[in-house]
């Protein structure tokens, strides 16, 4: 492909169009302080993002508060048991409201500044000394309107979505029903219906551009050899240990399917989506051969039939992702969570979550494989840290401004938004990233 024109970094220009080719993309995507600026405002205020999961706010009263491109939000139990979502902050001078990261703020929101306080769904209930506000213009100002809202909000099964700005595409245009697919399957998977986020999630800063990491997700071609070690020291302490202890096998049947070779990645299938989506592992995944759990799979085959329990159980891809802000696995179950923190630093959340009402062992499955494979003391999170870090580092270096994404390109895949792939290394997922990046950061 020819080089076209493209803009220079930090022009000052708005301008974002240059930096994404067909098969490649511009550095500056992931080094420019202008590009991460403008991803800011665009992308991540137009874009549903994954904000929680409702099950952290069971009680009415009940909050959790995050921080989503510099905007501070709380999602909040409401007294009909709805989640709702507003921005954390006052509506009087702009104070935080909260300040833990989670707890229960009784039947009103108290500001710790100058004590005005709020209805649990935003609206204002009082302020101090409230004879001095009369014949002033405090009643017609947006100041009594009470704690902002978000553009959009959503809570899909549990899981709960933002939209930050209030332009942007409606959340079922935005997430197509294959995409959620793979948020029906977790859900299913609960015999009564229901999952929960299992002990607090992992949080861990990485000093590389957020997008490093979500292409990572769809990079079926670095465990072989960034995974390697790890892979092997899993294989050769395992052969050490006593054969049948049940912490050991569940580690090593986590582990060693880290060292799969080429072919069974590119078994596996994948599918992209539109926006940027895409689910790797359509037909298996490294999860594909954990140990079944036959009363539990009794138990759902009771629920839903033998046929449709046994499809709902082998769908396991390696990952979901809803673009730009989370990956979903449906077994183990859980999300890692984007939340970027400036062109070069990352904070990843590794989220746990169980079916309610499943046996223990999910339980133990899932906060086992946090541990080994996303926490900062992980075995195999490590090599990939120190590779995003690494690239990131490289990537400042002058030499080809381009970053190849060629593997396995047809001219004219963008015809078809929706693709089902045979091969699981393709880099048309990453790719089509880059295809819903441009769409959030240039949607005309
Ligand atoms: S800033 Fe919240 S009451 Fe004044
Ligand atoms: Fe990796």
């Amino acid at each position: 492909m020819s080089q076209s024109p493209h803009m220079p970094p930090d022009a000052g220009d708005e301008s974002v169009a240059g930096l994404v080719q067909a098969d490649r993309v511009h550095r500056d995507i992931y080094i420019s302080e202008r590009v991460y600026r403008l991803e800011q405002e665009r992308l991540w205020k137009r874009a549903w993002i994954f904000l929680g999961h409702a099950s952290l706010v069971p009680r009415t009263g009940d909050y959790y508060t995050t921080e989503i491109a510099g905007q501070s939000l709380v999602m909040l139990r409401q007294a009909d048991g709805a989640v709702a979502v507003r921005l954390n902050r006052c509506a009087h001078k702009g104070s935080q409201l909260l300040h833990e990261r989670q707890g229960n703020a009784g039947k009103f929101l108290r500001c710790p500044y100058h004590a005005w306080t709020y209805k649990l769904d935003g609206k204002l209930m009082s302020v101090p000394l409230k004879n001095d506000y009369e014949g002033t213009g405090l009643a017609d100002s947006p100041s009594a309107q009470g704690l902002a809202e978000p553009g959009g909000m959503r809570d899909y099964k549990g899981f709960v979505f933002v939209r930050l700005g209030k332009t942007g595409p409606d959340f079922d245009s935005y997430f197509d029903p294959a995409v959620l697919a793979t948020l029906d399957n977790m859900v299913a998977r609960s015999p009564v219906g229901e999952l929960e986020v299992v002990g607090a999630p992992l949080r861990n800063v990485m000093r590389c551009n957020w997008k490093m990491y979500l292409e990572n997700i769809n990079d079926t071609v670095h465990p072989i050899s960034t995974h390697e070690s790890a892979a092997t020291a899993a294989g050769n302490i395992g052969k050490s240990l006593p054969a049948g202890d049940a912490g050991t096998s569940l580690a090593m049947e986590q582990l060693l399917p880290f060292g799969a070779g080429y072919s069974f990645y590119s078994d596996m299938g994948a599918k992209v989506l539109p926006n940027g989506h895409s689910v790797l592992g359509t037909k298996a995944s490294i999860h594909t051969g954990y140990a079944p759990l036959p009363e539990y799979e009794a138990e759902l085959a009771e629920l839903y039939g033998a046929d449709q329990a046994r499809a709902l159980l082998s769908f396991s891809p390696q990952n979901t992702v809803l673009y730009p802000s989370a990956a979903f696995k449906t077994s183990p179950s859980l999300i890692r969570v984007l939340r970027p923190l400036g062109p070069d630093r990352t904070l990843i959340e590794a989220w746990a979550l169980a079916p309610k009402g499943a046996p223990q062992r999910l339980r133990q499955r899932v906060a086992s494989y946090v541990r080994l494979v996303f926490s900062p003391m992980s075995v195999v999170a490590h090599d990939d840290v120190h590779l995003f870090e690494s690239q990131q580092n490289g990537l400042r270096s002058d030499g080809n401004e381009w970053v190849s994404l060629h593997r396995g390109h047809k001219a004219d895949e963008t015809q078809m938004p929706e693709l089902t792939l045979e091969n699981g290394n393709n880099e048309i997922m990453m790719r089509n990233q880059y295809r819903g990046w441009l769409r959030l950061m240039d949607p005309a």
